[in-house]
């Protein structure tokens, strides 16, 4: 993403001690945007920002007064180029069929993969189309396939897809859903416990391709990262 102005970008990303959320910081920080992230867990997410500048904020993106500190925060930093709506929730472990959640796991993990995610990006709404900004909800294959035991997480990703889009298609915003494939993160190993993880690709992988979105910013869609193409040097 370019930008004529003389301030840097700005970032928020959900989600960002662990996994690609803090591997798209990190990357972010380097390349000289201003980025704050937030995790539940603050100790984690301390130590998941050493040594760069990124703005960790320790809170749910469920809880309403995190969500309203994080908007605070973007207002006083004078605006927003990008938001990743990144953190997400696989539901109760181990994952199973529809007919084994209770009605509370279908609230939850909508609530975390749908509906938090979507009251952040309506209140973030003016700092991004002030900004000509983006938006990335971070999506996944179970989105549009039918796996057994991923329907409540799978569903809910379908609602983030929905609810991204369909914002972009009402405000102008330019906004993408992003199926970032498979990656060796904890949740990927939460998804599949005991089994072998170590084949999948780190998520720094895939962070050139979602930085080659932002520079050539096709029209909004939902995209699978590795259909992005990196310039040779950009995944260097
Ligand atoms: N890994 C894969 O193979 C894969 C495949 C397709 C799609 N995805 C998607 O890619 C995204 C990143 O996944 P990942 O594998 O990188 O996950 P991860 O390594 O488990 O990281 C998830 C991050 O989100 C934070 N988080 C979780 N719930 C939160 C909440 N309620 N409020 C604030 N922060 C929260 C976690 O910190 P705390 O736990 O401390 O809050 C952590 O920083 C997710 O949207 C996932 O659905 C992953």
């Amino acid at each position: 993403m370019t930008t004529n102005r003389t301030t840097p970008s700005t970032a928020l990303i959900t989600g960002g001690s662990s996994g690609l959320g803090r591997a798209l910081a990190r990357r972010l920080d380097q390349a000289g945007w201003v980025v704050v992230t937030d995790a539940r867990d603050a100790g984690r997410l301390h130590d998941a920002l050493d040594g760069t500048t990124v703005h960790g904020v320790p809170g749910d993106v469920t809880d309403d007064d995190h969500r309203a500190e994080l908007v605070e925060i973007v207002a006083d930093l004078g605006g927003l180029d990008l938001l990743v709506l990144n953190a997400s929730t696989l539901g109760p472990l181990p994952m199973r069929p529809l007919s084994q959640y209770q009605p509370a796991d279908f609230v939850e993990v909508f609530r975390t993969n749908a509906g938090a995610p979507g009251s952040l990006l309506v209140a973030l709404a003016p700092h991004l189309l002030a900004r000509d900004g983006v938006v990335v909800g971070i999506s996944s294959d179970a989105a549009v396939q039918h796996y057994e035991t991923w329907g409540l997480y799978g569903a809910a990703k379908a609602a983030l897809d929905h609810v991204v889009l369909t914002f972009g298609a009402e405000t102008g915003l330019t906004t993408y859903a992003v199926d970032p494939g498979d990656m060796r993160t904890p949740m990927h190993q939460d998804a599949f416990p005991g089994e072998d993880i170590s084949d999948r690709p780190l998520p720094e992988s895939v962070v050139p391709h979602l930085l080659a979105l932002l520079e050539r910013r096709p029209e909004s869609g939902r995209y699978l990262a590795s259909d992005v193409a990196v310039r040779a040097e950009a995944s260097a």
